[in-house]
């Protein structure tokens, strides 16, 4: 069999013809040509998921069964059936269908941490008695919402939701994302150590009616367990005369939690297993459940379900997924592409280009393979973006214009989230297809500064509407996305030893008596630190 390095340097001396040649050029029907016509061309790469495959077993259907499908049109890359057969290929040497069927049961997936990876566990999908452990969690995490929805712990208005990374851009995209027309109780996520964010938090709300979930996989985290002792204080500053029992922890190390002082019938605990930018479907997305509540918690579920399975159980070039992948590498190793780009034009997934940012740079960021070998190419490029069409008018030059070839990724709803006058979601779409269809054709121009020279890639992820179940499956196309990359690359997606040593240099500044660097001596001796 021909091995992987053979296949990219095959990969890499393929034609290239450009997106118009890609198009144009077979017009007529694609004569003289392998390539199909447009019409043919746009309907190999694209493919639409139906959402309501995902509702077997989940508790309330009816929220499920209109919940629309995800198209997704890829044909605006330079993906051809040359390229196409050729990352097949790759995927087969790589032993992709043996990797993701040891993902879906459960097996070692993560070496250097000997775990597996089970966050499709918690939407259904994959080994049944992890399956069933997960049900019972979500089963107990529901419990207490509903208690808390009902009154039992008295008036909940507002909630402080403690994490970060994993433990906070999940729970964050998904409650602004899902809870913008109800809302349970007011949620306010706070990451970052820096006073200034939590003493935002404090200001919006009444102490008396404010509780606070402590969200750390580890219940380590420096950042999360020095907010948590300080919103502690504020309530109990505040005339709260039990502030641990206006407490929620969510964790995978309970232990942990008791000995911070939790009562254990206030944690809501996850498995171990499950990675923290994996974890918003767990106990870590209580506050998604708190504000937009069960119904749609479990929607969201169900939504990410519907794309376990199609992604498990779709082979080659057909799997959408891996079709996003094949173009992600293509772009990264091929075409040498350093960065990648989404827009959102819907006001509701303005911080999805944050979540995918974690997502895809904590998890292929890498330099080894698993099997601790230097890789042979690039891993994941810079992952950035923006809400459209704001940023059509801030960062959009550049992708026309500038030096950098820059895949773009649109993502859009048909049905608009407002109900104002229609003209407002009719100019937001037309501007989306419009932008990409732009970057695809380029323009001549009347001289230099006018011209932009096209043949600038994008994909268009549109969803026939935008609520939980789309969000979903959004989310968990783009965690499969990551896995499938991370396979035809050979390398670990689910460890982060990157963003230790960081921190243990920042332990080692806050204990004192270390020895650093001169520019950093001399840093810490005017903060007043050295
Ligand atoms: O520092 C990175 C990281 O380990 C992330 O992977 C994780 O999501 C985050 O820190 C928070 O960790 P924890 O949930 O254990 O507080």
């Amino acid at each position: 069999m021909i091995s992987p390095a053979d296949l990219w340097t095959r990969l890499a001396a393929l034609p290239r013809p450009t997106l118009r040649e890609l198009f144009s050029a077979t017009r007529d029907g694609g004569e003289g040509t392998d390539e199909p016509g447009d019409a043919d061309r746009v309907a190999m790469l694209s493919g639409r998921i139906e959402l309501g495959s995902g509702t077997e077993g989940a508790e309330d259907e009816s929220a499920i069964l209109d919940a629309g499908g995800i198209f997704f049109d890829w044909s605006k890359t330079h993906l051809d059936r040359a390229v196409l057969a050729g990352f097949e290929e790759l995927a087969e040497a790589m032993d992709f269908a043996g990797m993701r069927a040891k993902l879906f049961a459960g097996e070692v997936v993560n070496p250097t941490e000997n775990r597996a990876a089970d966050h499709a566990t918690l939407r259904g999908v994959g080994d049944p008695a992890k399956v069933e452990e997960a049900e019972a969690l979500l089963e107990r995490m529901a419990l207490l919402v509903e208690a808390i929805h009902q009154g039992a712990l008295g008036d909940v208005d507002h909630l402080i939701h403690i994490g970060i990374g994993g433990s906070a851009l999940g729970p964050a995209l998904g409650v602004d994302a899902l809870s913008r027309e109800l809302s349970y109780c007011d949620v306010h996520v706070v990451s970052n150590i820096d006073g200034v964010a939590l003493e935002a938090a404090f200001a919006a709300c009444d102490p008396a009616k404010t509780l606070i979930a402590v969200a750390s996989k580890t219940f380590t985290t420096i950042e999360t367990m020095t907010n948590a002792a300080s919103a502690l204080k504020w309530l109990s500053d505040n005339g709260v005369a039990d502030p641990y029992g206006r407490v929620v922890a969510l964790t995978a190390s309970p232990e942990k939690a008791v000995e911070w002082g939790m009562d254990e019938t206030r944690i809501l605990p996850f498995p171990e297993s499950v990675g923290g930018r994996y974890s918003v479907w767990s106990s870590i997305g209580f506050p998604v459940a708190m504000a937009a509540g069960m119904e749609d918690f479990r929607a969201f579920l169900a939504g990410a379900k519907a794309m376990d399975e199609h992604f498990r159980d779709t082979d080659g070039s057909a799997n959408l997924v891996l079709r996003a992948a094949f173009a992600d590498l293509y772009y990264t190793r091929i075409r040498g592409c350093q960065t990648r780009a989404v827009f959102a034009y819907d006001e509701r997934l303005g911080l999805f280009p944050d979540y995918l940012q974690q997502l895809e740079m904590e998890s292929n960021g890498k330099r080894v393979t698993a099997e601790m070998q230097p890789v042979d190419g690039a891993t994941a490029p810079v992952t950035w973006g923006g809400v459209g069409t704001d940023a059509q008018h801030a960062v959009f030059q550049l992708l026309h214009q500038g030096t950098h070839l820059i895949p773009v990724d649109f993502i859009a709803s048909v049905a608009p989230g407002d109900a104002l006058d229609p003209a407002h979601h009719r100019i937001l779409l037309t501007n989306c297809f419009a932008q990409a269809a732009a970057l695809m054709a380029g323009d001549k121009g009347e001289d230099p500064a006018r011209h932009s020279p096209g043949d600038r890639p994008s994909a268009t992820i549109l969803a026939d509407d935008f609520d939980a179940a789309t969000l979903g499956a959004l989310i968990a196309f783009h965690e499969h996305r990551v896995f499938a990359g991370a396979v035809l690359m050979g390398i670990n997606p689910f460890d982060q030893f990157g963003v230790e040593l960081g921190k243990q240099m920042a332990k080692a500044i806050e204990k004192g008596g270390g020895s650093f660097d001169a520019s950093t001596t001399g840093l810490l001796e005017r903060a007043g630190l050295g």
